[in-house]
């Protein structure tokens, strides 16, 4: 793990995986059946920043409707966790969902977590800046894997942040595995605050990872570019196409990589056959209702305090504790 420091209130901290983690999970991935890469894979700087216009799309609702809810019940957010905690967000991308309750939570310290060290870097100083006042401490971690975070006191409030239905993303399984981890994380009397995509009527889910402007496809595709340029592989990105539909019965959107032929593709020293119409499963996002969420955290170790929705019940946003640690 490296440490630098950029300036006096910005710290950060590299835990970022080895490149053979990468070449290890694609070619173990592509060499199963059904071949499958995992989504944590989508964010290099490119990917992260199709993933941001992704989020201003007309289509992808959650996003607009997630920062709605957190910006019209900033003031009860803050009520209930109360003010000065350590705030600690996995994943947090361009670190702009924090902003909307920086300055009612005015928290002791910020501790912004992503994989895509080069887009953190730039995030962490980009807040750093704008809130003269905040302590930034940026780690560049998978946060899929166990978490250590060295420079979180023990008798701080720990609120983790963990926005934008990501959550969704992970089986349910490791869902629970990730809340237990984060209820450790944040310990007895600590809290979470996360939002969560919503079940809804299907063709919006549909509509949200099939947008007109194609973006998302794009987003999807350049998981092969980025192997293509990081692990000598010779993808053709005409030769695969995105697919992106809701599979009802496991109550989530499902995204693919199907192929349009029979192909050979080189990845490193391996080779990896395709047929015509094969898939690479590259991405789930679940939705819940809120009971069913409320279930998975509890299960986690959480207890629900509240939860906020929009008017159309799109999406919500939940605030738990652990009572245990
Ligand atoms: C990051 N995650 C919550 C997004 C989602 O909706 O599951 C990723 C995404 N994939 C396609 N569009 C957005």
């Amino acid at each position: 793990m490296a440490k630098t420091s950029a300036n006096l209130d910005l710290q950060f901290y590299d835990y970022h995986p080895e490149q053979s983690d990468f070449y290890g999970e694609v070619v173990s991935g592509l060499q199963a059946t059904p071949k499958v890469i995992p989504p944590k894979f989508f964010y290099d700087e490119l990917g992260s920043n199709l993933f941001e216009q992704i989020c201003q799309l007309p289509e992808y609702y959650p996003t607009r409707t997630e920062r709605e809810i957190l910006s019209s019940n900033a003031r009860e957010i803050a009520s209930i966790i109360g003010t000065h905690s350590y705030i600690l967000e996995p994943g947090c991308g361009s670190c702009e969902k924090i902003k909307i309750l920086l300055e009612t939570l005015k928290p002791r310290a910020y501790v912004p977590m992503d994989i895509s060290k080069d887009f953190l870097q730039k995030s962490a100083q980009a807040i750093s800046d704008a809130y003269p006042w905040l302590d930034v401490h940026a780690a560049c971690v998978d946060f899929t894997a166990p978490m250590q975070l060295p420079f979180c006191p023990d008798d701080e409030h720990k609120l983790a942040f963990f926005p934008g239905s990501s959550i969704g993303n992970f089986e349910p399984k490791y869902a629970r595995q990730f809340l237990r981890q984060v209820a450790n994380m944040v310990g007895a009397g600590g809290g979470l605050l996360i939002g969560v995509d919503l079940k809804k009527e299907e063709h919006l889910l549909r509509d949200a990872y099939n947008d007109n402007a194609g973006v998302t496809a794009e987003f999807n595709l350049n998981l092969l570019s980025r192997i293509n340029d990081e692990l000598d592989a010779d993808f053709n990105l005409d030769h695969f196409n995105h697919h992106a539909f809701y599979n009802a019965d496991v109550g989530r959107i499902e995204m693919h990589l199907i192929s349009q032929k029979s192909q050979k593709i080189k990845v490193g020293d391996h080779i990896i056959n395709f047929s015509k119409g094969e898939s690479i499963h590259t991405e789930n996002s679940y939705k819940y209702t809120v009971k069913e969420f409320q279930r998975l955290a509890s299960e986690a170790g959480f207890v629900p305090v509240k939860v906020w929705t929009d008017e159309d019940d799109l999406f919500s946003v939940h605030y738990f504790e652990n009572p245990e640690g």
